[in-house]
């Protein structure tokens, strides 16, 4: 299925059936995840599915979830990171790919997040794997209605908040958009999942490349650089369905220079650039 489908219709599921997914299920979207890699792939990572969930859902309980309430669902999948430059980026970008690939099989998902990773929680769960927790996300049938229906919820910021046009806080020039086959494009990037749905992205257009920010007062740095991880995959994929020959410079250094030339915020995190 074509990302821009995808995306436009995926939202979070909340409400699971106490059934867990068949074996196959499990085994197919595990085997998807074998061959996965993200934007900087010298990071190691690794994925624990956890089974009967409903019954170990309560070790989740004031550690995982906004203010600590887990979404209760069948299985859930923890993602654990070696802790890197960019570690957090380039796990979220993995991370949404298994949540689009786990959409396109019909199973509902959730990301939830760590807010207190332990040693109990490991335990608890059977997390053997060293290195940073840094999302779970749950999955099961919803109940009630599937995840991909046509009709989304959430609401998204409008095109011209979300992009400017050289320098901050400048309006797009929508010709230029619509010339460079991009207007179609943003307006599905724009549908990326967010933590508590804040959309903390800027894009900024300059010449032959997007520049990613994010920022926001109210979030930590940890949950902006989630976000921008899963802006990226959606960045890139989408637009290479466009048929941009996309390719991420991930700026981890080197970018100093860019607050300046861009007249971007200096609480504002640039993740990188995407050339077109
Ligand atoms: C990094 C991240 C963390 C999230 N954490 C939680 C969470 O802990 N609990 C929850 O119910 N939803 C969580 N969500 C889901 C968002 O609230 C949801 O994606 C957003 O509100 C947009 O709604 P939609 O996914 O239905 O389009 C998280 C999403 C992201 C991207």
């Amino acid at each position: 299925m074509r990302y821009r489908t995808l995306l436009e219709n995926r939202r979070s599921i909340r409400d699971f059936k106490n059934q867990s997914l068949k074996h196959e299920m499990a085994m197919e979207l595990m085997s998807y995840v074998e061959d996965l890699k993200g934007p900087l792939d010298d990071i190691d990572f690794h994925i624990s599915f956890i089974n009967n969930g409903f019954e170990k859902g309560h070790h989740l309980d004031g550690k995982v979830g906004y203010g600590g309430f887990p979404v209760k669902a069948p299985n859930y999948i923890a993602f654990i990171s070696e802790e890197k430059p960019g570690y957090l980026q380039n796990s979220s970008y993995i991370l949404e790919k298994i949540v689009l690939k786990a959409i396109e099989m019909e199973i509902g998902t959730c990301w939830l997040s760590v807010i207190k990773d332990d040693l109990d929680l490991r335990t608890n769960l059977s997390i053997t794997e060293k290195g940073k927790l840094v999302a779970f996300i749950a999955l099961g049938h919803p109940q009630g209605h599937v995840p991909f229906t046509p009709t989304s919820t959430s609401t998204r910021v409008p095109l011209n908040e979300f992009i400017f046009n050289g320098i901050w806080g400048q309006k797009p020039m929508v010709e230029e958009l619509e010339s460079r086959g991009l207007t179609n494009a943003l307006y599905h990037i724009r549908m990326a999942p967010s933590w508590q749905n804040r959309q903390p992205w800027k894009l900024i257009l300059d010449s032959d490349k997007l520049i990613l920010t994010v920022g926001n007062n109210a979030m930590e740095d940890k949950d902006l650089l989630i976000d921008a991880g899963i802006m990226m995959l959606y960045m890139e994929e989408i637009l290479k369905e466009e048929g941009y020959p996309v390719s991420w410079d991930a700026l981890l250094e080197g970018k100093d220079n860019l607050y300046e030339k861009h007249k971007i915020p200096s609480e504002q995190h640039i993740v990188g650039a995407l050339r077109l």
